[in-house]
């Protein structure tokens, strides 16, 4: 049927082409024949002149007229000619034959002879005249008239149109029935390409065939064969996601999550496992107790998914006032004023708390997964510790428990042991294992003492994702190097020992803000004022925010290098340009920490005192925590956010400040070693070891038209909005439902086979 279209669309305008040409075409032809005719008439009318003019010079003089009239009559016996007159060269009709028309004068037939097509209608038909001298010598020679008859060329020429409409008919219709022909060749010749293509048989039918390599060059016809490999890729993807989706394209949000639970897991439990925890009970200094949000991605990212998902979230309770929040079980219910789920606290040691998550988590495996220049160190101690600790909450894990077979969601870097600890107790766990941070390449990781442990561990899981594909390319490579497992790229699966691992790349999100939350937020213009005025900046500041845990991988000292070149190359900002730099303190019981963020104090004094003056200062470190409305205000106050990561999972902050400018303003300006900048193109992106090129980002930035703004961030919003964590969620939950289904019919068929045979046996 396709083929047909494209035949029709093919050939109407064939046909059409060809009618128009044949109109134009003819008309032409018809002079062409006409001229060819009338050239051919003048030449034999010259002959028979001349033939009539050497008779009359042989004429007598007085017998001449009789003589004359004779010869001339004998001359028109040719049934070409209709008529002759002998004129003189005052142009006196002499004599003529009775042919020639009384009403036509000498004078009138020789100025019609002179004309390009001597044509003259006569009532008898159509004539062509020819003026010929008796005597070429003879300057005043009398002149022969003849007049030919018209209507054979005429009749010549409708014979050649209608011989010219025929051939053009038959020479369209051969056009039309050879591109038929060629165009349902090569159609077939595509599909059945393309048939191939989908079968799969385009790469495996030649490997079988042939034992050799080169499958893909013999397979496909060779128009389609540049264009195979990245069909097929994008076929899988589009297939992929549609299968993660699984259902109704609507957008992700918390009822689809919620749908998804029920529908294809069943129900079953969730049990979220994490070393920070999403609500923190402090003691105020007037004795109360306050609760406070941690700075966390994680905690950003998976709190609202256990909004939608109830269940149990297991994390290490830090907080001065926990213990006295809890139920006698270590639970208590969050958040404070819905209680959606349980947070299951677990209490540290002091030991435990060095060991594991300062020593081992943050000395080694940060700086290990970051690569951002700073050594990781490995300690033996640590190492006990955090397994350990890993065992305490798989024991938990197995505690909270309802069935045999729960959803586990374990996050992190701080619990790579875990997946494998409660897959011991629990074999049938759905465990999905995502890795916050980045995964190194072979070669870095390599220099941990216990990286065989660690992968071991995490192959324990059912799920293990990443945010970006060059993560799960980085693991893979690792596993591949370390281990002794069987890798199947084509399904994204590790197997170890028997049971297999998806290593899958699911980029985290945010919630996209509710309408109710959005109708809480300031204005832009009422944030702009509110901030001003308590930072004390300048009126017609441009303010440029930051947003990060004061840690060493965020680029902070070199976006303090930006901003101070910028004041340099760009003297027209000294006095206006300002960088809040919210700076949430985090891990202070580290060396590494303590000494950068000393160093970021000094530089930024540093910077205040060369550019700052009176009630001016570049820049505003707070270095203390913001809670989530106070970085709202800033997002909105804001001309400008700048992340500026030396190596990042993801970034959420970007993806905050986007879903906070519903005016459609503000420049983010993303370091290209955050993940978010494989989704965010929008932005200005940067590398942040680049000062100069930061610097030119921060000045355009400042001088971004709002137009050009408004394109910019209109996009980055609809990509947030879709891509938001209900989607990262929703698509790791809807695979890990596809597994356990497989699982479970797997189980079922191996059962029945089994009692067969026991069946028979008995
Ligand atoms: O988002 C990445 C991450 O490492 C999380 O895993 C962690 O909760 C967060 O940064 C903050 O770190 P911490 O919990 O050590 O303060």
């Amino acid at each position: 049927m396709k083929s047909i279209h494209l035949q029709i669309r093919f050939l109407v305008p064939l046909l059409v082409t060809l009618t128009v040409a044949a109109l134009l075409a003819l008309p032409l032809l018809d002079r062409m024949t006409l001229r060819w005719f009338s050239r051919d008439l003048s030449a034999r009318g010259a002959m028979v002149a001349k033939t009539l003019s050497l008779a009359i010079s042989d004429i007598e003089p007085n017998a001449k007229l009789d003589r004359l009239r004779g010869l001339l009559e004998r001359g028109v016996l040719d049934e070409r000619l209709v008529g002759i007159a002998l004129c003189s060269a005052t142009n006196e009709q002499i004599l003529s034959t009775k042919g020639f028309p009384g009403s036509l004068t000498c004078g009138e037939a020789r100025e019609i002879a002179k004309k390009q097509d001597p044509r003259l209608e006569l009532s008898s038909g159509a004539v062509h005249i020819g003026d010929f001298p008796v005597n070429a010598q003879q300057a005043d020679s009398d002149r022969l008239v003849l007049l030919h008859d018209l209507s054979l060329p005429d009749r010549r020429s409708i014979d050649t149109r209608r011989y010219m409409i025929i051939f053009i008919t038959v020479l369209g219709l051969a056009v039309a029935g050879i591109t038929m022909i060629v165009a349902q060749l090569s159609w077939r010749g595509w599909v059945s390409g393309m048939r191939a293509i989908l079968r799969g048989e385009g790469l495996v039918r030649p490997l079988l065939q042939t034992g050799t390599g080169s499958a893909v060059a013999d397979s496909a016809p060779p128009e389609l064969q540049p264009l195979e490999v990245e069909i097929r890729q994008h076929l899988r993807e589009l297939e992929d996601n549609l299968y993660r989706e699984h259902g109704p394209l609507t957008p992700w949000d918390p009822e689809r999550l919620r749908g998804l639970l029920r529908t294809q897991l069943r129900g079953d439990q969730v049990i979220v496992v994490s070393n920070r925890e999403p609500y923190i009970h402090l003691k105020g200094k007037d004795g109360g107790i306050t609760v406070s949000r941690p700075a966390s991605g994680l905690v950003t990212a998976v709190e609202p998914v256990m909004r939608a998902c109830s269940g149990t979230w297991i994390a290490h309770g830090s907080g001065s006032a926990d213990r006295d929040t809890v139920d006698e079980n270590d639970r208590v219910a969050v958040p404070p004023d819905t209680k959606d789920y349980v947070l299951r606290r677990i209490w540290l040691t002091e030991e435990e708390e060095q060991g594991y998550y300062q020593g081992f988590a943050n000395e080694g495996l940060w700086p290990l997964c970051h690569v951002a220049h700073v050594r990781p160190v490995f300690r033996e101690s640590d190492w006990a510790q955090y397994r350990a600790v890993n065992q305490r909450f798989a024991d938990a894990v197995v505690a909270e428990a309802r069935s045999d077979d729960p959803v586990v969601l374990v996050q992190d870097y701080h619990f790579a042991l875990l997946p494998a600890m409660v897959r011991e107790k629990l074999p049938k766990a759905t465990i999905i294992t995502f890795w916050h941070i980045p995964w190194p390449n072979p070669e870095s990781f390599g220099i941990c003492p216990w990286r065989r442990e660690l992968l071991q561990g995490m192959l324990g899981s059912t799920i293990l994702g990443f945010h970006t594909r060059f993560h799960c390319k980085n693991f893979t490579e690792t596993v591949d190097r370390y281990l002794e497992a069987r890798i199947e790229h084509e399904h994204a699966t590790i197997s170890y020992q028997g049971e297999p691992t998806l290593v899958q790349s699911y980029p985290i999100s945010i919630a996209w803000p509710t309408d109710d939350e959005r109708l809480r937020w300031p204005a832009p213009s009422e944030a702009r004022r509110a901030v001003i005025e308590r930072l004390k900046l300048p009126d017609d500041a441009c303010i440029a925010v930051g947003v990060d845990r004061f840690d060493y991988t965020k680029g902070i000292l070199e976006r303090l290098h930006a901003v101070e070149r910028l004041l340099e190359k760009y003297p027209q900002w000294q006095g206006r340009f300002v960088l809040v730099q919210v700076a949430a303190p985090t891990r202070n019981a580290l060396e590494e920490y303590r000494e950068f963020q000393d160093r970021i104090h000094r530089v930024t004094d540093r910077i205040n005192q060369r550019f700052g003056s009176d009630g001016y200062q570049p820049v505003r470190l707070l270095a203390e925590h913001h809670d989530h409305a106070a970085l709202m205000e800033l997002y909105r106050a804001a001309d400008m956010c700048v992340v500026t990561s030396l190596h990042d999972g993801m970034n959420l902050v970007c993806k905050e400040f986007i879903a906070a400018r519903d005016d459609e303003q503000g420049v983010l300006i993303l370091s290209r070693f955050a993940g978010a900048a494989r989704e965010l193109p929008e932005a200005l992106v940067i590398n942040p070891y680049h000062v100069e090129e930061t610097t030119d980002a921060l000045h355009r930035a400042a001088n971004m038209p709002p137009n050009e703004q408004r394109e910019r961030m209109a996009s980055l919003r609809m990509t947030v909005r879709e891509f938001n964590v209900y989607r990262w969620a929703g698509r790791m939950l809807a695979d890990a439902g596809q597994w356990r289904l497989r699982e479970r019919i797997t189980r079922r068929v191996q059962r029945r086979a089994r009692e067969g045979s026991e069946a028979i046996d008995a």
